[in-house]
């Protein structure tokens, strides 16, 4: 038998003078979003551990004199909630003008990253560009930091910690982490070295998930001289059997950048080195397009597929008479689908006779 819990009963509570049924555990941020409120964030992001460093997203609630992080602050029965007063508002454009004040760039390329555009969006929303405040600039960029993958320009930085969270807790290898406090406060590795000599595996979950585009993806802003307005295309990482959903960056026939799903069911916004970054091979001058075999002259011609297939068949008969059936070996590829793999065993298997078989994707 099934039994209710009843700690899981719906409640209610008002948000803007609406009743709305929650789920005990929810915070007042997940129920005003999914009810259509957009209360603005900035050290938000849905996949990691609510932080409540930016205060962006407070509110107001009846019984408490100040107003509280909604990112943070679990919903109780009968609470009554404000998210959009003029005291709120205008509290969140006092804190915007401040971060404005800390940066050297508001604008930055769409391609910096998935979520780079965040900060620029608010501030102008909220019309923070007043200039008002002369702010001491927070954060050093990492020139030095020569890797081929990620821009490390920190004067971009207003320190909620997206990257170090999601390289905690979606990636698990605290690769980098918070030194020093207040305008003193850095993004860094352990003994403030280069990334390529700590942790990081470069997964790139740091760039796509920071607000300002103070990390920023290499090679995608590589092409931001390159005409044409970007488009994304929807499709599945081609490089092993996962399947991580992604978003092709191109600007007209060339591939700029990706972007990872962040409602992949596979992978929701996860990409590996590979998915986030090798994707030059697609468009590289020595990809094969055609089948080749070797001919008399030793050079290697184009052919058809019934030819090199014939010419690979006959190979392999030669190989296997000359030296015995366990001379041969097949390695599956991790890019082929599990039917592909299955037959590739069979094939070496029940056609040659050998156990001599492994996929790549073990290595
Ligand atoms: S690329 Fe990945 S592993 Fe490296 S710092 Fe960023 S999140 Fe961490
Ligand atoms: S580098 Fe970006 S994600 Fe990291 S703390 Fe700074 S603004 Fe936030
Ligand atoms: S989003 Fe709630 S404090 Fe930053």
């Amino acid at each position: 038998m099934i039994m209710s819990n009843p700690d899981r009963k719906l409640q209610k509570m008002v948000i803007d003078g609406v009743e709305i049924d929650y789920t005990p555990g929810e915070t007042i941020y997940q129920i005003a979003d999914r009810s259509g409120k957009h209360i603005p964030t900035l050290c938000n992001d849905p996949r990691l551990e609510p932080f409540g460093g930016c205060r962006l997203c407070v509110v107001e609630v009846d019984g408490s004199s100040n107003p509280v992080a909604s990112c943070t602050t679990k919903a109780t029965p009968g609470m009554v909630v404000r998210t959009n007063t003029d005291c709120l508002e205008e509290y969140r454009r006092v804190l915007l003008e401040l971060l404005v004040s800390e940066n050297r760039e508001i604008d930055v390329d769409t391609l910096r990253g998935y979520a780079s555009q965040e900060f620029a969006e608010l501030v102008d929303r909220y019309d923070a560009r007043s200039g008002r405040f002369v702010g001491v600039r927070s954060g050093r960029s990492r020139t030095d930091d020569d890797n081929p993958f990620i821009l490390r320009d920190y004067d971009l930085c207003i320190s909620c910690y997206r990257c170090v969270r999601v390289c905690a807790e979606r990636e698990g290898d605290y690769a980098i982490s918070v030194m020093n406090r207040g305008f003193r406060t850095q993004i860094t590795t352990e003994f403030e070295g280069l990334l390529a000599d700590s942790a990081c595996t470069f997964c790139g979950q740091c760039i796509q998930t920071c607000p300002t585009g103070a990390l920023a993806d290499r090679k995608a802003i590589s092409a931001a001289e390159l005409q044409g307005a970007v488009e994304k295309t929807r499709t599945v990482c081609p490089y092993c059997g996962v399947g991580c959903s992604v978003d092709i960056l191109t600007k007209g026939d060339t591939i700029v950048g990706v972007h990872p799903a962040m409602d992949g069911p596979a992978n929701l916004g996860a990409l590996c080195v590979k998915g986030q970054f090798a994707f030059d091979f697609v468009q590289h001058q020595d990809r094969l397009s055609a089948p080749l075999v070797r001919g008399e002259d030793g050079e290697l011609h184009e052919t058809d597929w019934d030819t090199a297939l014939d010419r690979a068949a006959a190979g392999f008969s030669d190989v296997v008479a000359n030296h015995g059936r366990h001379s041969v070996y097949a390695v599956a590829s991790g890019r082929a689908p599990n039917e592909a793999a299955y037959i590739l065993q069979k094939f070496m298997r029940a056609g040659w006779g050998t156990n001599h078989i492994d996929n790549c994707s073990r290595a």
